[in-house]
């Protein structure tokens, strides 16, 4: 390595992971940097770069290229919350299974997706793919089945398109609002009333749900939490134009759409990339927890469960019917993306039955009969654990490049 030409690349100090390690590694390759880490393992020395500047614009894990920040370490600093991760929007609704934001910003690296392209994620939840695809100008499609995380989904990134908007109906929605609390009667107002902009409707609606969750879960007074879930939704709002405006960034779009992972809709070859985490199994029962959301929407829990995976089917049969769904997921994911692209799944081990379940090592099975090639698995402790699941597997595949003859 020539001396004079290196470069010194400052690993970010949240990092505590060997998966986060292996992530900066093989980004720092994606983005075209030969490097290795010191004895430390927290500073990278690299030749000279191939393109500098791309790699202070993208990389993830990476905070400081010979002590300037890069970009990601500065968007982090748009954050409201207590949480590292949940800068900017991330924060809106506490959604249980999020993925970690810096993750998928690595990955969209790894799989050298640019702006322009197109990343699916067809178990979107709450957004999170969606939000840092857009932040590195990548187009992203979502699709949930559930109504709570499609709304959520595009409230974190739609609302800045609105937020003047959402700003000047600020005062009558409160009066409305509260008018609604002291009455004791639903708050339920046409859309036309607000205005005739869905995103402004769904703004105050997702501040609704977070106070829903507020109330459910920490006790805390509707309407006060309600209205101060609107000020703090604004303020991280107007952080995400101040961040676009301040770091020079063209955000993407995300097209955010409600339907089923078993029948995507959309064309055969259609995506340039995948990043996903679908259930894991029946570990969680998405539909229980949301429970209050989908009732504040107008669903009856109860009857919406048919086509959520994971939780169809009685006690006995749960498992096969959710293997059998993710069959066709896989095929329908190898289906639409374009020849040569990645897919990542991001899917931790399940229980069901007091018998355990080696999800990675079925999904690996099930992926490849689906036709992808297996590339790689990357191990992942998991925070916040739930259920019997307490690790997780990054796996990676690429769908065959056109006229490749697959050797299984
Ligand atoms: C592990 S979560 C995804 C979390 C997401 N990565 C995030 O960051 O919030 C899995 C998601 O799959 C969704 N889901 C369940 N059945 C589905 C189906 N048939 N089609 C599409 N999404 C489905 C659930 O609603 C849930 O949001």
């Amino acid at each position: 390595m020539n001396a004079m030409a290196a470069v010194e690349l400052h690993m970010d100090p949240h990092a505590q992971f060997i998966y986060e390690l292996a992530l900066a590694h093989l980004e720092l390759r994606a983005l075209g940097v030969l490097s290795e880490p010191n004895a430390t393992l927290r500073l990278f020395r690299a030749g000279r770069p191939v393109d500098p500047e791309k790699l202070a614009r993208r990389a993830a894990y990476i905070v400081a290229i010979d002590r300037v920040q890069t970009v990601y370490a500065r968007l982090r600093q748009y954050n409201r919350t207590a949480s590292v991760n949940q800068y900017l929007s991330h924060w809106f609704y506490p959604y249980k299974g999020k993925f970690h934001p810096q993750m998928v910003r690595a990955l969209l690296n790894i799989m050298q997706l640019e702006p322009g392209n197109t990343v699916l994620d067809p178990f979107i939840g709450s957004g999170t793919t969606a939000l840092e695809a857009q932040l590195l100008g990548i187009r992203c499609i979502g699709v949930d089945i559930s109504p709570v995380c499609t709304l959520v989904a595009r409230v974190k990134t739609d609302s800045w398109r609105v937020l003047e908007r959402v700003l000047a109906y600020r005062d009558q929605y409160e009066v409305i609002a509260r008018a609604a609390e002291k009455a004791g009667v639903r708050l339920h107002l046409p859309a036309e009333e607000i205005s005739d902009d869905d995103r402004v409707w769904n703004f105050f609606k997702v501040a609704e749900l977070i106070a829903h969750s507020d109330r459910a879960r920490r006790d805390r007074p509707f309407i006060e939490s309600h209205v101060a879930n609107i000020k703090r939704m604004a303020i991280s709002t107007q952080d995400m134009l101040d961040a676009r405006a301040a770091l020079g960034l063209h955000f993407g779009t995300a097209d955010i759409r409600q339907g089923d992972a078993r029948n995507l809709p959309l064309e055969t070859g259609s995506v340039d990339g995948i990043v996903t985490s679908p259930p894991y199994a029946v570990t969680l029962d998405y539909i229980e927890n949301d429970a209050h959301a989908l009732r504040a929407l107008g669903y009856n829990p109860l009857t919406i469960r048919e086509n959520f995976i994971g939780v169809r089917g009685n006690r006995r049969d749960r498992m096969d019917l959710y293997l059998d769904d993710m069959r066709r997921c896989c095929t329908e994911m190898y289906r639409v993306l374009r020849a040569g692209c990645w897919l990542t799944l991001i899917i931790g081990n399940g229980t069901s039955e007091a018998r355990a379940f080696d999800l990675p090592a079925l999904s690996i099975d099930m992926c490849s009969a689906a036709g992808f090639e297996y590339v790689r698995t990357i191990e992942k402790p998991m925070r916040g654990r739930y259920g019997d699941s307490n690790a997780e597997s990054i796996l990676m595949f690429i769908k065959p490049p056109m006229g490749t003859v697959q050797v299984r």
